[in-house]
């Protein structure tokens, strides 16, 4: 189970609304990566201990192995890419296992102007390789590209809130940190064999307000052929 963060905002005054939803949560293993409004809430202390309290173990910057029946995922979590300071030497190396399920948690699907010069060499290399092999382009601050390149099967992130607001026959407007129209709302993205799944979540940002944007919260079935 994996919480892609935005658990709460800076106008969060208790953490008790989401301890009430931490206790619903069913037995399976927690983890959490931080986000944006996370990181500026005034109750950002008490998230993490409440967080702790419930068993969600924090990826920020870390990474896990599970084993279950013989069946083993990685999962790497990356601190928030656009006011944490995620860890590039995390994805360096990573490389997915035969028979293993790698699995990057990112809070956003996108990284700000900050996490993409800390990631410099990455995105550098990927220009160059696009460049001289003429292959799809290179997205400078796509995480599902970054992930792809660094062959991870699964990218999960939130932050886009499905676009919160949609306008009929245009679609989301306006994702906080891309341009206009949006390349990354919600749903499956795909990148040679990695595929991003970015969830709609259930909160709102700014404005109380959805439209045609459902909450929701997402099962998702790994299969392997
Ligand atoms: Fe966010």
């Amino acid at each position: 189970m994996v919480l892609t963060g935005d658990l709460v905002d800076e106008h969060t005054n208790s953490i008790e609304p989401l301890n009430s939803l931490l206790e619903c949560l069913p037995e399976a293993p927690r983890f959490f990566v931080p986000g944006n409004h996370d990181k500026i809430a005034p109750v950002t202390r008490e998230l993490y201990a409440s967080l702790s309290k419930y068993g969600v173990t924090i990826l920020d910057n870390k990474k896990v192995s599970l084993s279950k029946k013989g069946k083993r995922v990685s999962i790497v979590g990356l601190d928030d890419p656009y006011l944490g300071t995620p860890d590039p030497e995390l994805l360096t190396g990573h490389g997915a296992s035969e028979g293993e399920l790698s699995i990057l948690l990112c809070h956003a699907p996108t990284f700000g102007s900050q996490a993409v010069a800390q990631f410099k060499d990455t995105w550098d290399s990927c220009s160059k390789e696009v460049a001289t092999s003429q292959k799809p382009r290179f997205t400078s601050g796509s995480v599902l590209e970054l992930a792809s390149r660094h062959d991870f099967d699964l990218v999960l992130a939130g932050h886009t809130h499905g676009g919160q607001i949609k306008i009929p026959g245009l679609g989301a407007v306006f994702v906080p940190g891309q341009g206009f129209p949006p390349r990354y709302v919600e749903g499956v993205y795909r990148s040679g064999s990695t595929a991003m799944f970015i969830t709609r979540g259930l909160g709102t940002s700014r404005l109380p307000v959805r439209l045609f944007s459902r909450p929701e919260v997402a099962i998702i079935r790994w299969f392997t052929p």
